[in-house]
């Protein structure tokens, strides 16, 4: 049976930086979900379709073919083949990716990639609900979070080392909009799981978050 860590936890919360390293010091893969919503939502923003047209979205998204692959331990997202990692991580992409994600039927066929991907390697997926519902069963949950206003002064702090302009109380507004968006719809909506762990990084470094959850792994693994 493969080993899984499920890391869930709202936007900006440090889910990503923290599962990749955790994923490198344990010899686990990293598998990012939130980029497969968003290889969705830039497949509807490439075809023009509104973002309001849900009927439309269920429509033509099997038409999106999203795959994953893995070159040098990193995740690339293959979208209808083509390689759109560098397309994914723009605001305008992050926030259509929230619009679409509660539609059910996107998140069927995304829940079925995941779980078929957990059930053939080690791995550290994170999103939204994947203690929950993609991994009911992982060996480790980790529910991960910082207030809002922390979580938008790193992703201040993240677009101006990328000498990107941004304005901190207009992502602060993001998140907060995007926080009540994803732990408000219906359908598998952001929660921590009953026996994950709850971990408030709002006070902590990266360095310690990787060195605590890395110590949990050695130890739900020897169990
Ligand atoms: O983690 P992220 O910012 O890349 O996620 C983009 C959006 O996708 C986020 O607003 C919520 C959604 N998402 C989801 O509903 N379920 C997941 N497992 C991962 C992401």
């Amino acid at each position: 049976m493969s080993y899984n860590v499920a890391i869930d936890g709202p936007a900006g919360a440090g889910k990503s930086t923290i599962a990749k390293a955790v994923a490198k010091s344990m010899n686990l893969i990293y598998v990012d979900t939130g980029a497969m919503y968003r290889a969705m939502a830039l497949y509807m923003l490439r075809k023009g379709i509104s973002l309001e047209d849900t009927e439309e979205i269920i429509e033509k998204c099997p038409q999106a073919d999203i795959t994953i692959r893995y070159e040098n331990g990193v995740q690339v997202v293959l979208l209808n083949g083509e390689n759109v990692n560098e397309f994914l991580r723009t605001e305008e992409v992050g926030s259509a990716a929230s619009v679409i994600s509660p539609i059910p039927e996107v998140r069927r066929k995304l829940v079925e990639l995941q779980k078929n991907l957990a059930a053939q390697r080690d791995c550290i997926m994170d999103g939204r609900d994947i203690g929950t519902c993609v991994l009911p069963n992982a060996q480790l949950k980790i529910f991960l979070t910082a207030s809002s206003e922390v979580r938008a002064k790193r992703r201040y702090d993240e677009l101006v080392q990328k000498g990107v302009e941004g304005d901190l109380s207009t992502i602060l507004e993001d998140i907060k909009e995007r926080d009540y968006r994803d732990t408000h719809r219906e359908e598998s909506p952001l929660k921590q799981a009953e026996d994950a762990v709850l971990i408030d990084t709002s006070n902590m470094s990266a360095e310690e978050v990787i060195s605590t959850i890395s110590r949990m792994c050695r130890e739900s693994r020897e169990q």
